[in-house]
C-alpha cells in the first residue's frame, strides 16, 4: 500500500482525495489544509484519517509515501520541493510551479533521489483526450496541420495570474500529450479589462516545424461557455467539445484534394471531400480516478508518468513565454533554446 499525504483542501483537493480513498493500492493518511474549516470539512467525511493544519507534519510523517498538493501555484514549489527533500514522491496540480526554474529543479531533485514527479494534466487522463491522441498517433487523421482550441465562459477574475495560467494551461497540456512535435515559437496578443488586473483574454499561436500550427484562444468575459478543440489532419479531423454529454470526440471523414487542372497544369483544383462523421465510444472512467492509479502505478514500478515533471515543465516554459510575448504586444518568442522544446 502506498501512504498518501494530500496537501489543500480547497475546491480541488477533495477531488483528489475521493480519488485516492477509492485507489485499491492507496491509503490516504493525512490530509493538511492551513484553514481549519477546510480540515474539519476532511475530517467528517473521512472520520479515520489524520488531519493537519502544518504541512511539515505530513512530509516527515514515516507513514506518508507520497505527497499530492493541491494549493494556489505559488505555494507548490516549497510543499513539493521539501516532500522531495524529504524522500517522498509528489504529485504536484497544475500548473506545476510558477517559474520553469522552480519545475527544473524539482525535476532535478525528483531525479538524483529516484523519486516519481508528476504534474496534475489532468485532461490527460480523460477518454477523450486518449482518443484523439491514439487516433492521431494510429495515423488515421493523417499528417496534423492544425491544433486549434477555444476555452472562454464568464469566468473567475484571477488577482495574481493572467487568464493562460488558469485556462489555457490545460490546452497546452492536451496539446503537449497529444502532438508528437514540440512548438519552436510562440506568439502571444491579449488584453486586461479591468485596472491593475491581469489580462482576461488572450490569443495565442504556437509555430512548428513544417506545416503544423496551433492557436489557442481564452477569455474570462464571454457571455457563452465554449469548450472546444479542432485537431485537423490531412485525411481526417476531429473535434473534442467538453460540453457535449456522450458524444465528446467526433471524428470527420472530410478534407480537400488539389489536384492540377486538365486544361492547364499551372492551375490547382481544389476538391471537398465531404465523407462521414462518427462519434467514437469513449472510456468513461472519471479522469481523477486514472491519474491517482497511473500515480500509484509510477511509485510501485518505479516508471515515469505520462505527464511527469518534464511536461509540467514544458507548459510552464510556454505559459511564461506566451505572458513575455503578450506583454510586448505579441512579439514572436523563439523556443528553440528551451530543453525538450
Ligand atoms: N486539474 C484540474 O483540473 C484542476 C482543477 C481545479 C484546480 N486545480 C489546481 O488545484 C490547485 C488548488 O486549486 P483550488 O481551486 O482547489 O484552490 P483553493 O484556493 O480552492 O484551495 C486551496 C487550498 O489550499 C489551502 N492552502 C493554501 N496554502 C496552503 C499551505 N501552504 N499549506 C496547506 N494548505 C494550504 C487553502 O487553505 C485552500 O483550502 C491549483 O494548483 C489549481 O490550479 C486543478
Amino acid at each position: 500500500m502506498i501512504g498518501i499525504g494530500v496537501i489543500g483542501y480547497g475546491y480541488w483537493g477533495p477531488n483528489l482525495v475521493r480519488n485516492f480513498v477509492e485507489c485499491p493500492d492507496a491509503l490516504v493518511r493525512m490530509v493538511c489544509d492551513t484553514n481549519s474549516a477546510r480540515l474539519a470539512q476532511a475530517e467528517r467525511r473521512y472520520p479515520g484519517t489524520r488531519v493537519t493544519t502544518a504541512p511539515t507534519d505530513l512530509i516527515n510523517d514515516p507513514n506518508v509515501d507520497a505527497v499530492v498538493i493541491a494549493t494556489p501555484v505559488e505555494t507548490h514549489f516549497e510543499l513539493a520541493l521539501s516532500a522531495l527533500r524529504a524522500g517522498k514522491h509528489v504529485l504536484v496540480e497544475k500548473p506545476i510551479t510558477s517559474t520553469s526554474d522552480q519545475a527544473s529543479r524539482l525535476i532535478d531533485e525528483g531525479h538524483s533521489r529516484n523519486l516519481v514527479v508528476m504534474v496534475g494534466h489532468t485532461f490527460v487522463y480523460t477518454g477523450a483526450v486518449r482518443k484523439m491522441k491514439e487516433l492521431s498517433d494510429a495515423g488515421e487523421l493523417g499528417e496534423i496541420y492544425y491544433y486549434d482550441s477555444v476555452r472562454i465562459n464568464l469566468g473567475l477574475f484571477q488577482k495574481d495570474v493572467n487568464v493562460l495560467w488558469d485556462l489555457a494551461v490545460h490546452d497546452l497540456a492536451i496539446m503537449d500529450y497529444v502532438l508528437q512535435q514540440r512548438p519552436i515559437s510562440v506568439s502571444c496578443t491579449g488584453l486586461a479589462h479591468l485596472h491593475e488586473r491581469p489580462e482576461n483574454i488572450a490569443y495565442m499561436t504556437m509555430f512548428f516545424d513544417g506545416r503544423l500550427i496551433a492557436h489557442i484562444h481564452v477569455n474570462w468575459l464571454s457571455p457563452v461557455k465554449v469548450r472546444r478543440t479542432l485537431l485537423g489532419g490531412s485525411r481526417r479531423m476531429v473535434m473534442f467539445d467538453d460540453l457535449e454529454g456522450s458524444e465528446k470526440i467526433k471524428v470527420y471523414d472530410r478534407g480537400i484534394s488539389v489536384n492540377p487542372s486538365p486544361e492547364n497544369v499551372y492551375q490547382m483544383l481544389i476538391g471537398y471531400r465531404t465523407g462521414e462523421m462518427w462519434a467514437p465510444q469513449l472510456t468513461v472512467t472519471e479522469a481523477l480516478s486514472v491519474e491517482a492509479a497511473h500515480f500509484v502505478d509510477c511509485i510501485r514500478r518505479s516508471t515515469k508518468p505520462i505527464t511527469d515533471g518534464d511536461a509540467g515543465l514544458r507548459v510552464v516554459r510556454l505559459l511564461e513565454s506566451a505572458s513575455e510575448s503578450m506583454a510586448a504586444k505579441g512579439r514572436l518568442i523563439s523556443l528553440r533554446s528551451a530543453v525538450g522544446a
